[in-house]
């Protein structure tokens, strides 16, 4: 039978999100254990114990559904930052929040810039809409705020700024993006994407004077620092009107109520996050050193990830190589980094683990 259901034609230029296999498939396949996984920039110590502590607590009332209105995160959130509870958005994850910002802002007669390479949910969120992408490339690894100022047009209505970048890790500092903010005409909305900034020790942007811009989001997420990613749920700060209309697109329940008294326990566990800070600091030193002496080239990172070289080797072979040894990574070749592979930063067991596979594989 003939498949007659037809997407608008915009759909089928989509390259569909591969995937990666659930770990025990692959030791199944590869018939090895204890599989390290080092590619999605998930946080190796675990969850927050209080977020697991919480969530448990809270089981026997999930037959209700969630609080839309997210009060009691809203409100721990308005404390922790000192800003008013009505200047917060609640998503299933940040990337829920992408989503809904190009929604909430954009028609197809706008256009979106974003650079490349960067989370690629930012292309999406606009291939999706069908709403023309502008890409701006970076430099050193870093986002270059100029060649993007210079990219912008009559019709841009979003521009998307990751700090730490990812995949490079690389990012800038706060007087650079304040100066960016002051600068774009104020009808065109910057999202700045702050999925990684609890590994930069003190925030490097001061929210509240970047929320006062009107026409900024700064995204944050509870999936990295405090290792609640499969729960989902992430957070946009922005001035109300921002939020407000925002709110009228997303689905009343879009976070679910497990992930709010999570998210909500784990900005209290002050201590896990120190932990979780400290121990990627020590192992980034570790790696780097280790990175050192193989001779192989890496990015600088602010984040819980590292952008390495392989001089001539093609990072699909090595991706390979390294799987077969049992540690899973993530190519940039379809970044256009075709000899470069992202690690995320993993306990030191999983560190020794990739150090060991990348010497055998003398990529130096
Ligand atoms: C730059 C960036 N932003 C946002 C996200 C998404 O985070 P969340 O899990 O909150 O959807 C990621 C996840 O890897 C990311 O790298």
């Amino acid at each position: 039978m003939p498949f007659n259901l037809k997407a608008p034609d915009y759909i089928y230029k989509i390259k569909p999100y591969i995937p990666g296999k659930p770990i025990e498939e692959l030791e199944r396949e590869k018939g090895i254990k204890d599989i390290v996984k080092l590619a999605s920039n998930e946080n190796p110590l675990g969850p927050s114990p209080m977020a697991v502590e919480a969530i448990k607590s809270y089981l026997s009332n999930i037959n209700r559904y969630p609080d839309g209105s997210g009060f009691y995160l809203k409100n721990k959130l308005s404390r922790f930052f000192n800003l008013s509870a009505d200047t917060f958005i609640l998503g299933n994850g940040s990337n829920e929040l992408i989503d809904i910002a190009v929604r909430t802002f954009c028609d197809k007669n706008n256009n979106i810039i974003a650079p490349f390479p960067s989370f690629v949910a930012y292309y999406l969120a606009a291939e999706q809409l069908g709403i023309p992408l502008k890409i701006s490339g970076l430099k050193d690894y870093r986002i270059d705020l100029d060649l993007m100022a210079g990219l912008i047009d009559d019709d841009t209505k979003v521009v998307f700024v990751s700090n730490p970048n990812n995949p490079t890790g690389a990012y800038l500092p706060a007087a650079a993006i304040k100066e960016f903010t002051g600068n774009v005409r104020d009808d065109i909305l910057i999202i700045i994407d702050e999925a990684y900034v609890e590994y930069l020790g003190e925030s490097i942007l001061d929210v509240l004077s970047l929320y006062e811009s009107q026409n900024v989001l700064v995204l944050r997420t509870f999936s990295k620092v405090y290792g609640l990613a499969g729960i989902r749920i992430g957070y946009g700060i922005g001035c109300k009107e921002l939020i407000d209309l925002m709110d009228r697109v997303r689905e009343p329940f879009n976070v679910s109520s497990i992930a709010m008294v999570a998210a909500k326990a784990a900005l209290d566990d002050i201590n896990y996050v120190k932990n979780v800070v400290d121990t990627n600091e020590s192992e980034k030193t570790y790696l780097y050193n280790a990175f050192k002496k193989l001779n192989i080239d890496f990015v600088e990172t602010g984040a819980n990830f590292i952008l390495i070289g392989l001089k001539n080797k093609k990072a699909v072979e090595v991706y390979k190589e390294l799987l077969n040894k049992g540690v899973i990574v993530r190519s940039m070749d379809r970044f256009g980094y075709e000899n470069m592979i992202r690690v995320t930063i993993g306990t030191h067991i999983e560190n020794l683990k990739l150090v060991e596979g990348l010497s055998l594989l003398a990529c130096g």
